[in-house]
């Protein structure tokens, strides 16, 4: 925890028991955010939020089956370091099954927006591009992590990732 924000990573990784779900505070800004990204004719949904250790096991093989064991290093959280069993993490989708959990999200209008805006409701882009070296995984620009709305602009506005944003190594 630093200065209050939990943080997971590659390095920091929850007990196997810690299960909170999915965070009420989190719905709450994601149903916000979804009304005003809908206002505008565009939409968005949670593709994957609270997963617990024993889900995040099976999501792991599942990648490995489908795109090996590199790959899945570099896009699938080891069980207990995933950011999704904090509660705090999401996986928006749009409509458009061939761009979800998918780089060409990024370029999709909802993921455009989302990139610009999400930080106003208090989600950050987690994984940025070029930021790989340091988050431990590749870009995606598909996963959100709620840090408050105050935290969120302040890393927004920085244009660093969590990791340098607290001085993590
Ligand atoms: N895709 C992210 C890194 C996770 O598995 O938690
Ligand atoms: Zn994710």
């Amino acid at each position: 925890v630093m200065e209050g924000t939990l943080i997971a990573n590659k390095e920091c990784g929850l007990p196997e028991a810690y299960d909170p779900g999915l965070k009420t505070e989190v719905s709450i800004q994601f149903e916000k955010m979804k009304a005003d990204v809908e206002s505008e004719g565009m939409t968005i949904d949670i593709g994957s939020g609270y997963r617990s250790y024993e889900y995040q096991l099976g999501v792991i093989e599942r990648n490995i089956a489908a795109v090996g064991e590199e790959e899945t290093m570099r896009s699938v959280a080891p069980a207990g370091k995933s950011e999704h069993q904090t509660g705090l993490a999401i996986d928006i989708i749009n409509d458009d099954p061939e761009t979800n959990i998918d780089e060409s999200f990024k370029d999709t209008d909802e993921g455009i927006w989302l990139a610009a805006n999400s930080y106003k409701y208090g989600f950050i882009l987690r994984y940025p591009q070029g930021k790989e070296e340091i988050t431990g995984y590749m870009y995606e620009p598909w996963h959100f992590r709620y840090v408050g709305e105050e935290l969120a602009a302040k890393i927004f506005d920085s244009g660093l990732t969590l990791e340098e944003y607290f001085g993590i190594e």
